[in-house]
């Protein structure tokens, strides 16, 4: 540049600079604590920061939305009106880990102005909650911006980079299913949320998104160190979302708490998403269910047909059978409709949904399920082609109704961006996931499960941002490694992989984990496919990873081997009045309390990573003048995930709110507690 056209360049800035004079806006938590700054800089690009008391939690970070055909909403922009509302009120939830959520937040809508012309507008909704904030975009129907193709989502969030931080890749073959990293953040390259954070100082961070609908999900993208941007999923077509003004951008979410068990105690995410818009939906049922399902994954039955099919009428009553003598609520049959044969991966396009194999007869073992008082949990695996499902997906789900099936679990087996659509020509397209594209199927299905009180429960999920407030029929998802990456064909999950998932995946929202695994050593002592935890580990998980419905999901036989053990499978409640996670650290231990519904008992959960523990746990929690009759499994002396997962002791002791027991949970162990209410008398 020479120094007239410098000097021409800079009157032009200066210029812009008193058309957009720097201003800000600040918004607390109702507490005091939590503090965010929305604002614009001198340039007129807008930025937000979040505090919390003196410490810079996300630094100056930028705002801003590109469009295919429209300008983009990113500079020259000020603040030229705000409103400020407050909000402090309780709601119920249906079922879930507490009745009664508390929602206190104070709110902030900034409208930013274009300072050039024609001028154009965009709102931040940004809410302060005492454990963090949510924002989002809000953008108006204006000149130029009828229909509009989002290309890019500029938002930031600027954090330490020596921060620690548990993430999983993004846009990689295997969707979530990852075992968890502990790295500094620096080194995350591209991460799917939710990501977990600790900062330097102690402080620990959780960043996600609320309300996904209609949008496309977003990954952080690390570009410059300690800065992640937000990197919408893209469609096939390459753009990342194709909306209409007026449109509102999810929730983007920081939670924030000065130890690692604040964020498990957090209601944000929920208190950010939309009432339930079904109505009466007592129909949905949180349960226990058993099912044809592990032994295919331990390769003794198979999906397909054959001498090996496990989905027959014969063993299907056999496990309704055992459903019924055990008080569980469901039995899931997969493989029971055709399609499975060969290579089912690739079979997406060739599932029905309502036929079934010729030595499976529904009708009947509905019926039989009927007169024992169980309900058949469905199935549906698409291997990932959502458009063979959702061209017999009402037949689909009639069939079900019709037999009284009230839960489906849904299955999207394929590799990530491998979501095959075809279009009205015909033409093959391949989607992500947590595309906008495969956002909308996954509304869909929920509506068309709802129109006839059935529930979904989807294996290769989107991520949750807790949709299940406004639908309450999505009643757990996969969406993780889980416990079928014990089973044969794969590289066990790491024995700290539990204790992970409770401070990243679990954040999000219910996890149809399936715990329960009796049968360790599956394939023999010698094996290093088995499971890595001990037995006791196994029983804490029902209290320890929260869904509504949980499966005991080894084989009937297995739990016939250890009967007493059983027994808190058989006990344990799915559905909570209260839930408190009480201590723990990320990747170590957890400690979980929760108080059953319509009923006086608390269950207490603990597990541990590979470090052998003793704990003090009081036992605060439990009500006020009554005594309990703790009932307490937990790992014996010798007890060891490796060398010894079997020793486990079962013992009982009187408690009650003065009371704090001694907890040793051995490597990889964990001890799981039902407190019993009982008179003080007795
Ligand atoms: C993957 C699911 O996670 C698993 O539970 C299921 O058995 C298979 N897909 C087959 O649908
Ligand atoms: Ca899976």
């Amino acid at each position: 540049m020479n120094r007239l056209a410098r000097a021409f360049f800079f009157t032009l800035f200066a210029a812009s600079v008193s058309a957009a004079p720097a201003s800000a806006e600040e918004v607390f938590s109702s507490d005091g604590n939590v503090r965010v700054t929305v604002a614009t800089d001198e340039s007129g690009r807008p930025w937000y920061s979040v505090a919390v008391g003196d410490e810079t939690v996300v630094g100056k970070s930028f705002l801003g939305l590109r469009f295919k055909e429209a300008p983009a909403l990113d500079r020259n922009v000020a603040i030229v009106a705000v409103k400020r509302q407050s909000a402090d009120e309780t709601w119920t939830q249906p079922w879930g880990e507490r009745r009664r959520v508390h929602d206190r937040h104070n709110e902030l809508l900034a409208l930013f102005r274009t300072t050039d012309e024609p001028a154009r507008e965009f709102s931040i909704r940004v809410r302060v909650f005492d454990d963090g904030v949510g924002f989002r975009y809000e953008v108006p129907e204006q000149q130029s911006y009828g229909a509009v193709d989002i290309v890019d989502e500029l938002t930031e969030f600027r954090l330490p980079a020596e921060s620690t931080a548990w993430s999983i890749p993004a846009f990689a073959w295997n969707r979530y299913e990852f075992p968890y990293r502990q790295t500094r953040l620096a080194d995350v390259p591209l991460a799917n949320t939710p990501m977990t954070l600790r900062l330097p100082g102690g402080t620990h961070v959780s960043l996600h998104e609320a309300a996904l609908v209609d949008y496309a999900g977003y990954v952080l993208d690390q570009r410059r160190s300690g800065v992640l941007k937000t990197k919408l999923t893209p469609r096939s077509d390459g753009i990342r979302v194709r909306t209409r003004t007026p449109f509102k951008t999810p929730w983007r979410t920081i939670q924030v708490s000065p130890d690692a068990v604040g964020l498990l105690n957090s209601d944000l995410l929920l208190n950010l998403n939309e009432p339930n818009v079904l109505g009466d939906v007592s129909w949905v049922e949180p349960g226990k269910y058993v099912g044809i399902w592990w032994a295919m994954h331990l390769n003794d039955k198979t999906w397909g047909s054959g001498t090996r099919h496990g989905a027959t009428t014969a063993n299907t009553k056999r496990h309704i059978d055992f459903a019924a003598e055990h008080g569980f609520d469901g039995v899931l049959v997969e493989g029971w409709n055709t399609g499975w044969d060969g290579d089912w991966f690739n079979n997406g396009a060739i599932f029905s949904f309502t036929e079934s194999y010729p030595d499976f007869d529904i009708e009947a073992v509905a019926d039989y399920a009927r007169d024992k008082g169980v309900r058949l949990v469905g199935h549906h695996e698409t291997s990932g082609h959502i458009s063979n499902y959702e061209a017999q997906m009402e037949d689909a789900f009639d069939l079900y109704e019709r037999l009284g099936v009230r839960q489906v679990k849904t299955g999207y087996v394929a590799d990530g961006g491998g979501i095959q659509r075809v279009d009205e020509k015909g033409v093959m397209h391949y989607e992500w996931h947590d595309s906008q594209i495969v956002v909308r199927h996954f509304e869909h299905v929920l509506r068309e499960a709802a129109k006839r009180k059935i529930s979904i429960n989807t294996h290769e999920p989107v991520k949750d941002t807790g949709l299940r407030r406004t639908y309450p029929n999505w009643i757990s998802r996969e969406g993780a490694r889980g416990q079928e990456y014990n089973a044969a064909w794969a590289t066990p999950n790491p024995v700290d992989h539990n204790v992970t998932l409770v401070y990243t995946r679990m954040l999000s929202g219910p996890m149809d984990f399936t715990p329960g695994i009796f049968n360790l050593l599956h394939q023999g002592p010698d094996s290093e496919f088995r499971v890595q935890s001990t037995l006791m580990h196994q029983l804490a998980l029902y209290v320890v990873l929260y869904s509504p419905i949980q499966m005991a999901a080894d084989l009937p036989e297995n739990y016939a081997k250890y009967p007493d053990a059983f027994q808190f499978i058989v006990d344990v409640p799915v559905d909570w009045d209260k839930s408190i996670a009480l201590d723990g650290g990320i990747g170590d231990f957890v400690v979980f309390a929760r108080r059953e519904r319509d009923g006086e008992d608390w269950y207490l959960g603990a597990i541990s990573d590979e470090q052998a523990r003793d704990l003090d746990v009081p036992l605060s929690f439990l009500d006020e003048g009554r005594a309990y009759e703790a009932q307490i499994y937990r790992d014996g002396d010798d007890a060891h995930w490796q060398t010894d997962p079997y020793d486990y002791v079962i013992d009982k002791q009187t408690v009650d709110r003065d009371t704090t027991l001694d907890l040793r949970l051995a490597a990889g162990g964990g001890a799981a507690i039902r407190l019993r209410r009982i008179d003080k008398a007795e």
